[in-house]
């Protein structure tokens, strides 16, 4: 099941290794609070590995387009019929006004959210320091928008599923025996030098990386299996996901990154697969 959305990071190519990860079904509650597009979350739930879900992502405008697309799909397909199509590379900035005009939640955001997401370059979201969205024009020879049928099936597994608008330590008082958390962070950078894609206002530096490290040990000693990704970079193997605090590597996938300004630059890098909590495979 592929997401609606392009998002930079999002992990469709390799939900299933993320899953399996997992060891099994989930019994509790599985979390994502580093939901962006949802892969992880549509993958398992289209395969029936998980029940009660909540998933959370500091970005609001993106939780509120998750929002209208369980509530109020059939208004969503509605409004995006109703922007431009031929004429989009004319009506691009049109487009992206109205949507920094808001409102920010209903059909109408997430109409424009989805055509943005598609129309702007490289499916990046980027906003500027008032929070307004500022991705330029994509080069595409034509707009592809998902299907309608793709709108439907994500409404339909989104159902009964909260979806929160939050840092990722929203969820840490809820957490109990059972529950399966996938995190999924803006990645430690490259190199020293290197910047990564700002999904939001707030930059998800050391300090950030580090209290997550101590919320996935902190979830495992009340009985959560946690699996989380990021760059296979010493800083993860050697401070944040460390073996003698309990953290397994359980996959080290390469994937070809979409990010990048010149198709020549998208090369292969690593990545890690970390978990820590209980391994037992449910009977
Ligand atoms: C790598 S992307 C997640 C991609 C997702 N797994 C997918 O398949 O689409 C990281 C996400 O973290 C969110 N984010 C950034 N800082 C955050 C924070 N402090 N707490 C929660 N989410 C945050 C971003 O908005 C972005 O959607």
């Amino acid at each position: 099941m592929k997401p609606i959305l392009k998002w930079a990071g999002g992990k469709s190519r390799l939900a299933s290794r993320i899953c399996d990860a997992f060891n099994g079904p989930c019994e509790g509650t599985y979390y994502e609070p580093f939901a962006g597009s949802g892969a992880v979350f549509l993958h398992r739930k289209a395969r029936g590995t998980i029940k009660r879900a909540v998933l959370s992502d500091a970005n609001g405008k993106l939780m509120a387009f998750h929002r209208a697309i369980r509530d109020q799909v059939d208004d969503v397909i509605q409004a995006i019929a109703e922007l431009p199509r031929e004429d989009w590379r004319e009506r691009y900035y049109e487009v992206r006004e109205a949507y920094n005009k808001g409102p920010w939640e209903g059909p109408e955001h997430a109409a424009r959210f989805a055509w943005l997401n598609r129309a702007g370059y490289n499916g990046l979201y980027r906003e500027n320091r008032l929070g307004g969205y500022n991705v330029p024009m994509g080069s595409y020879a034509r707009l592809t928008l998902p299907e309608p049928a793709c709108f439907w099936q994500v409404s339909h597994l989104f159902r009964d599923v909260e979806l929160l608008d939050g840092g990722f330590d929203l969820i840490l008082p809820r957490i109990g025996q059972g529950d399966h958390i996938y995190c999924d962070p803006p990645y430690v950078p490259l190199t020293a030098t290197a910047n990564f894609t700002a999904y939001c206002k707030e930059p998800f530096g050391p300090e950030q990386q580090r209290k997550l490290a101590e919320m996935a040990e902190h979830a495992a000693t009340k009985g959560a299996r946690v699996v989380l990704s990021n760059h296979d970079v010493p800083l993860v193997h050697d401070e944040l996901y460390v073996r003698a605090r309990g953290f397994e590597m359980v996959g080290q996938p390469s994937v070809a990154r979409a990010i990048s300004r010149n198709a020549a630059e998208r090369k292969a890098v690593g990545e890690v697969i970390a978990a820590i909590g209980p391994r037992k495979r449910a009977a």
